[in-house]
């Protein structure tokens, strides 16, 4: 069982961006956890600030991984190339938010994402990409 862990802009700074709303848990320490707890599982992670790149890693583990796990973050509300590239994979693809979107800012309400999503998970910081994995099992 192969599945990807993908996150969007600003995640890199987890930890420190808005511990308030994201916890204070950096994602590369959240991540080794997350291995030992699933170490049956073939799991991966990449991040990227820039929508190219994330269309590209989908592209490039769409069409063999068991599962994929989008944190696209902004781009979430905003990318119509997101959007399109999850509606041409195979892999489904759970979407996930820390926060409760729907709790923030009206901007945040809308995704290009979801409507090509297995799934939508958002407002259970962290322990999301563990409830994300076990969708996929
Ligand atoms: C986020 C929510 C997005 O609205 C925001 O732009 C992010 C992170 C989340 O994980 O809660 O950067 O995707």
């Amino acid at each position: 069982m192969k599945i990807i862990i993908i996150n969007g802009p600003n995640l890199n700074l987890l930890g420190k961006r808005e511990p308030e709303i994201y916890g204070s848990q950096t994602f590369e320490e959240f991540f080794e956890e997350l291995k030992l707890k699933f170490s049956t599982i073939e799991l991966s992670y990449f991040q990227s600030n820039i929508e190219g790149e994330l269309i590209d890693k989908l592209h490039g583990v769409g069409f063999d991984y068991d599962g994929i796990i989008l944190n696209a973050a902004a781009y979430t509300h905003t990318s119509v190339g997101i959007g399109d590239a999850v509606k041409g994979i195979n892999t489904p693809v759970v979407e996930l938010h820390i926060s409760n979107i729907h709790a923030r800012e009206e901007f945040r309400h809308h995704s290009f994402i979801a409507p090509a999503a297995k799934g939508v998970l958002f407002g259970f910081g962290l322990k999301g990409y563990e409830l994300a994995i076990k969708s996929f099992l």
